[in-house]
C-alpha cells in the first residue's frame, strides 16, 4: 500500500505538474515492485485505478477540479500518461507469473530427452513356450505344471527308470541333500524332464486326456553353446481309446508345420526312452536351407527337434495304481517332450544357449 495521501495541489505552471505526476508515478512503481501474490495485485489496483476510492479518480477529482482553465488540458495529458503507467504496471504485476526464484527451482531444460518407461515384454523362451502351448490348445489340449522339486519315484520310477537302470544315467541330476534315511522313492530332486506330470496328471484324472506341460528343467550337465544346465520344456501327453502312432505322427506333424511353417516336412526315427514303446525322434527338415544340406544341419538337410513315442504299458501300470481306467488293454496314448532352448533357437536364429539366461538388455531389448 502506498499510503501517502495525495497533497493538494497549489501551482499549476509545467514544472510543478511535472513535479507532481513524477512523485505519483515513483510511489506508482515502487508500489509495483513490492507486490507479491494475486491478493496484493488485487490491492494495487484497487488502491489506484479503483473506480470510487481509487488514488487516481481522486486526483482527476482535486487536482483537475481545482485548475485553472487554461491548466487543464496540461494537467489532463500528464494524467492520461500516468493512468497509462499505472495500467500498465498492472498488466505486468498481472503477467508475471511465478517471481525469478520460483522460476529458477522449477528450471527444467526443454531440450533433454524425456524420462521413458520402458514396456515389459515376454522374454523369449516364455514366448516360444506360449506359441508351442497354443498350437496344441488349438488342437483341445488343456495345460497343466507340475512342481520343479519332484521325487525320484514321479521322476524316474514311475516313468519307468527303476532304481539302479542305466538310463537315469543319461539325465543326471541335482539332488536335494540329506535325505539318505528316506526310501529311495521319496527323495527330492530337481526335476531332470516335465515328463513326470504326465504322471501327476494321469493319478489326477481318468482317460481322455490331451494335456500340454511347460516348464524348466534341471540336469548336472555342462554348460556350452547349445546346453544349458538349466532349460525347458513342454511335455504333451494324449491318451484315450484308439490312440495309434498315425495319430502321433500326425500331430506332431501339423505342430511342426505350425510353428516353422507349411513347408516343413517331419521324420520319425527309431529311438529309446523308457517311458514310450516304441520310441522315436522327430526331424524336421532344415529349416536354413531347405533340407538341400548346409553347416546347420550337418549337411544332412535335417534337425533332430524331439523325443516321442507310445506310452509305455508299464507306465499305465503304475497310473492304474490311482486310476484303474488307465488299464493298458482298453486305452493307449502318445507322448512328446521337446526343448523350449532348442527350438526358440531355431525360429530366432540365436547360436548361443547362454544368451537366454545373460539378463543382457541388448539381447532382450529385440524380442519386445
Ligand atoms: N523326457 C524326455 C527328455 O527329457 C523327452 C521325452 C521323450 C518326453 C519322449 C516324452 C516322450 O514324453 O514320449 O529327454
Amino acid at each position: 500500500m502506498t499510503n501517502e495521501a495525495i497533497p493538494n495541489l497549489t501551482a499549476f505552471d509545467e514544472a510543478a505538474l511535472d513535479k507532481a505526476f513524477a512523485a505519483l508515478e515513483a510511489q506508482a512503481r515502487e508500489a509495483a515492485r513490492a507486490l507479491d501474490g494475486e491478493a496484493a495485485v488485487e490491492a494495487f489496483r484497487l488502491e489506484w485505478l479503483g473506480r470510487k476510492q481509487g488514488r487516481l479518480n481522486e486526483v482527476s477529482g482535486r487536482w483537475l477540479k481545482a485548475a485553472p482553465p487554461e491548466a487543464k488540458k496540461a494537467l489532463g495529458v500528464r494524467f492520461n500518461a500516468l493512468k497509462a503507467v499505472v495500467e500498465g504496471l498492472l498488466d505486468a504485476a498481472l503477467g508475471a507469473g511465478p517471481s525469478e526464484a520460483a522460476l529458477k527451482a522449477e528450471a527444467i531444460d526443454i531440450t533433454l530427452p524425456g524420462t521413458r518407461r520402458l514396456i515389459g515384454a515376454e522374454h523369449p523362451i516364455t514366448r516360444t513356450m506360449i506359441e508351442i502351448v497354443n498350437v496344441f490348445a488349438a488342437l483341445g489340449y488343456s495345460v497343466g505344471v507340475g512342481p520343479e522339486v519332484e521325487t525320484d519315484y514321479y521322476n524316474f520310477e514311475c516313468m519307468n527308470f527303476p532304481p539302479g537302470h542305466p538310463a537315469r544315467d543319461t539325465q543326471d541330476t541335482l539332488v536335494v541333500a540329506g535325505q539318505e534315511r528316506r526310501p529311495l522313492r521319496d527323495r527330492l530332486l530337481l526335476r531332470t524332464h516335465t515328463s513326470p506330470v504326465q504322471m501327476r496328471t494321469m493319478e489326477q484324472q481318468p482317460p481322455p486326456v490331451r494335456i500340454v506341460i511347460p516348464g524348466k528343467v534341471h540336469r548336472n550337465d555342462a554348460a556350452d553353446a547349445t546346453h544349458s544346465p538349466i532349460f525347458h520344456q513342454v511335455e504333451g501327453l494324449c491318451v484315450d481309446t484308439n490312440i495309434t502312432f498315425s495319430d502321433l505322427k500326425g500331430t506332431l506333424d501339423h505342430a511342426m508345420k505350425a510353428l516353422f511353417g507349411s513347408t516343413v516336412k517331419t521324420r520319425f526315427f527309431p529311438s529309446f526312452f523308457p517311458f514310450t514303446e516304441p520310441s522315436a525322434d522327430v526331424q524336421i527338415s532344415c529349416i536354413f536351407c531347405g533340407g538341400k544340406g548346409c553347416r546347420k544341419c550337418k549337411q544332412s538337410g535335417w534337425i533332430e527337434l524331439l523325443g516321442c513315442g507310445m506310452v509305455d504299458p508299464a507306465v499305465f501300470a503304475f497310473a492304474a495304481e490311482k486310476q484303474p481306467a488307465y488299464d493298458a488293454k482298453q486305452i493307449s496314448g502318445f507322448a512328446f517332450g521337446m526343448g523350449v532352448e532348442r527350438i526358440a533357437m531355431m525360429k530366432y536364429g540365436i547360436s548361443e544357449i547362454g544368451q537366454f539366461f545373460a539378463g543382457d538388455m541388448r539381447f532382450l531389448s529385440q524380442f519386445v
